[in-house]
């Protein structure tokens, strides 16, 4: 029987979510959410945002079904795609960063990595209304993560810190999301 989850998702909260629980079989990602998510959301550098299960674990606290965490960062305008890159000023370029997306092992396959990443577009292009960005760009764990965010439109561009940095365009995102 399927887990039942909340229908939306909702700011990283210690008294209300669970963090320990959560398993999308990456170490490092399980670490981020359980360790790391909160302290950085504090030190001002990203916000993490969860979807919730339904039912309370017996501390009271519901465990996380899949989480998506969302930074800025910038690129020098010469990194970019030549028809982005040739209406750009030559400083450092403003991008928006999913930093981290991921589905517990439990709920996997059933849509719920679409709906976070859906999610975490919708959520950047409400920040793009006040404070702009030309992209999205995903850094890939692995080439599972890969070809995940190929499905969406996302390109390769780099690497960065030995991950493959892959790029959607601001204006592609928002022609994705006012289509949905
Ligand atoms: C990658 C991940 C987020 C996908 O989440 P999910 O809930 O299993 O994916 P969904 O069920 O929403 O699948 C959406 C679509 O992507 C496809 N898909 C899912 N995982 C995929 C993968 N690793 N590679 C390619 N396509 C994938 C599905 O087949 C589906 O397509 P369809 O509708 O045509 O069948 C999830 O498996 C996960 O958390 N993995 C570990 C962490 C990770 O790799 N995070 C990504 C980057 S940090």
């Amino acid at each position: 029987m399927d887990i039942a989850y909340s229908k939306d998702f909702e700011e990283l909260n210690k008294a209300k979510h669970e963090r320990n629980t959560f398993d999308c079989g990456i170490a490092g990602l399980n670490t981020f959410l359980a360790k790391h998510a909160l302290q950085n959301f504090k030190a001002g550098v990203s916000i993490t945002k969860v979807l919730p299960y339904s039912e309370p674990e017996s501390n009271g606290k519901h465990s996380v079904c899949a989480f998506y965490c969302t930074s800025v960062t910038t690129m020098q305008a010469e990194s970019l795609p030549q028809a982005i890159a040739s209406k750009l000023p030559r400083y450092p370029i403003p991008l928006f960063l999913v930093a981290q997306l991921a589905v517990d092992k439990k709920t996997q396959g059933q849509g719920v990595g679409e709906a976070a990443l859906m999610n975490a577009l919708e959520h950047l292009t409400r920040v793009n209304e006040n404070m702009r960005a030309v992209a999205v760009v995903v850094d890939c764990i692995d080439v599972n993560a890969k070809d995940f965010y190929q499905r969406y439109g996302f390109e390769h561009l780099c690497e960065v810190n030995g991950r493959e940095r892959l790029f959607i365009s601001m204006n592609d995102v928002l022609a994705a999301v006012g289509s949905r």
